[in-house]
């Protein structure tokens, strides 16, 4: 497999960058269902995102689009939230970011981590002018980080077909 983003740039594997959040949630954070705003967990999910870009970027980079998100399970007051979150995919300056999030009782270790949302951010590196900049690619090396490369590869093609799709209609309006 090779790397790609900028070809003068060592590629570098996801367990370079990778970076895991935790948070104990509290009230304040609480929809008015009693639950945890779905905001909370983008932000945190954001957060744990824009890390994981800076460091494989080297850099600093910006949220350009979140591609799909998923909240699968309700998250409770007084859960900790843990995000877990790798580069899966690099392009000449963007990345497919991907979070996992997952949420345990804060005083019930027995209790099985829930994996509670999933979300996929695209980051672009900048430099000091705000443009994009070249980026080192990414060079998978487990089975799942390969698959989770060329699932990124389709969401990236799906997303480029219906922005050259929409554009092609409003140009027909
Ligand atoms: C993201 C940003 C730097 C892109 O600038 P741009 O001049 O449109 O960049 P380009 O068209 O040259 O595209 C650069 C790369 O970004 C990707 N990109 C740009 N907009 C994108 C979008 N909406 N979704 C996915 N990828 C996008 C391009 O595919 C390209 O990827 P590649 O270099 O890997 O091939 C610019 O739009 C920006 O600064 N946005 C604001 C970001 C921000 O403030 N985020 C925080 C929001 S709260």
């Amino acid at each position: 497999m090779t790397a790609e983003g900028n070809g003068e740039l060592h590629g570098l594997p996801p367990s370079y960058a990778r970076v895991s959040l935790a948070v104990v949630t509290s009230g304040r954070e609480a929809n008015l269902l009693g639950n945890i705003h779905g905001g909370e967990i983008m932000k945190l999910a954001d957060s744990t995102a824009g890390a994981v870009a800076a460091r494989h970027s080297g850099g600093p980079a910006v949220t350009a689009a979140v591609d799909e998100v998923a909240f699968l399970q309700p998250v409770h007051v007084g859960d900790i939230v843990r995000t877990f979150s790798q580069v899966n995919w690099a392009g000449r300056s963007s990345m497919e970011i991907g979070v996992r999030v997952e949420a345990q009782p804060w005083n019930d270790p027995s209790t099985t981590s829930l994996h509670v949302a999933s979300a996929y951010f695209v980051f672009v590196a900048i430099d000091g002018a705000g443009r994009p900049r070249a980026i080192p690619g990414v060079v998978p090396e487990s089975p799942a980080e390969v698959r989770r490369h060329r699932e990124a590869e389709i969401r990236r093609a799906h997303r480029l077909a219906r922005k050259a799709e929409i554009d092609s209609a409003r140009r027909t309006d």
